[in-house]
C-alpha cells in the first residue's frame, strides 16, 4: 500500500525514435507528483511506462530503470499484467464500458484479474470503492443502470472506483480533468487530496492552478524542439517549483510565457 517509485536514467522509445531522455527522480509514497510541461514533451509517454502501459504499442520500449519499493518493474519474470494491478491508471477521457452497469464496471478490473469473488464481497468491495472516489451517495441507488448514463465527472470518479478497487499502491492519472467543468475537476481534486492518505498519485496535468493546488512535489518536462526528446528540466517541491525555480525554462513555463 501506497509504494516509493524511483526511476534511474529512463529512456522510452516509439521503435527509432527517442521520445524521453534520460529522466532520473523519486516518488515518495503518501504525495502527489504532477508532470507538467508543453505538448509533446513525453509527459504521457513516461507516465505509461510507471505500470508498463507502454507496451501494448508496437515498437515502443524503455531502457533504464523503475524500481517499485526498490523492485525492478521490468526485471525478468516480472508480469505487467500484475503491474498493472499493482499501478493503476486513469485517463484522460472517462472511459467507463458502455455496456457495463456502474457495478459491473466497478468489478471489471477485480474480474479481469480472475479473482473469485462471492456476491457479497463484491458488494462490499462496490461499496468501498465508490465511497473511495467519492461517488456512493450519488449512484447507491442505481448501481445496476449503465456506468455511461453518468455525467462526465461521476464517469471519472467512476473510472477511479474501478482503479482503487483492485487495491493499487500507486495511481497514475493522465490529464484527469482536462475533459470536466470546472465544479467536477474540484470534487475530483478534493478526491486526490483523500486518496494520497493510501495511494502514491502521479498526475499529469495542463493546468497550473490544478498542479500548484494538489500536487506536493512537480516535475518540469520540456522539449528543445520537433523531434528531439523531452527531457525532465526540473523537480522539486511544488511551492519552489511556482515560485522560485531554479531553470529559466520553468520561470518561462509556470509563469505562461510559453507552452
Ligand atoms: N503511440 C505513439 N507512437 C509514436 N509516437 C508517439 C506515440 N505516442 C506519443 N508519441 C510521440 O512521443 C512524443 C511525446 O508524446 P506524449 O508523451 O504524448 O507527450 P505529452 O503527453 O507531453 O503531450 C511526441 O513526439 C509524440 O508524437
Ligand atoms: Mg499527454
Amino acid at each position: 500500500m501506497s509504494k516509493r517509485i524511483e526511476v534511474r536514467d529512463l529512456n522510452v522509445y516509439y521503435s527509432k525514435f527517442r521520445a524521453v531522455e534520460g529522466v532520473s527522480l523519486t516518488i515518495e509514497p503518501r504525495s502527489i507528483t504532477a508532470f507538467i510541461g508543453p505538448s509533446g514533451c513525453g509527459k504521457s509517454t513516461f507516465l505509461r511506462t510507471l505500470n508498463r502501459m507502454h507496451e501494448v504499442i508496437p515498437g515502443a520500449r524503455v531502457e533504464g530503470e523503475v524500481l517499485i519499493d526498490g523492485d525492478d518493474l521490468y526485471g525478468p519474470g516480472v508480469d505487467p499484467v500484475l503491474v498493472r494491478r499493482q499501478v493503476g491508471m486513469v485517463f484522460q477521457r472517462p472511459n467507463p464500458f458502455p455496456t457495463m452497469s456502474i457495478k459491473e464496471n466497478v468489478l471489471a478490473g477485480v474480474k479481469l484479474n480472475n479473482r473469485r469473488i462471492s456476491k457479497s464481497d463484491a458488494d462490499d468491495l462496490v461499496e468501498k470503492s465508490l465511497r473511495g472516489a467519492n461517488l456512493w451517495n450519488e449512484v447507491k441507488d442505481r448501481l445496476d443502470r449503465p456506468g455511461s448514463g453518468l455525467s462526465g465527472g461521476q464517469q471519472q470518479r467512476l473510472c477511479i472506483a474501478r482503479a482503487i478497487a483492485v487495491s493499487p499502491d500507486i495511481l497514475l492519472m493522465d490529464e484527469p480533468c482536462s475533459a470536466l467543468d470546472p465544479i467536477s475537476t474540484l470534487a475530483i481534486e478534493d478526491l486526490m487530496e483523500e486518496l494520497k492518505k493510501e495511494y502514491t498519485i502521479v498526475i499529469v496535468t495542463h493546468n497550473m492552478q490544478q498542479a500548484s493546488r494538489v500536487s506536493d512535489k512537480t516535475a518540469f518536462f520540456n522539449i528543445a524542439g520537433t523531434g528531439q526528446p523531452g527531457k525532465l528540466i526540473e523537480y522539486d517541491d511544488t511551492n519552489t517549483i511556482f515560485t522560485q525555480p531554479n531553470v529559466q525554462a520553468t520561470e518561462d513555463y509556470v509563469s505562461g510565457r510559453f507552452g
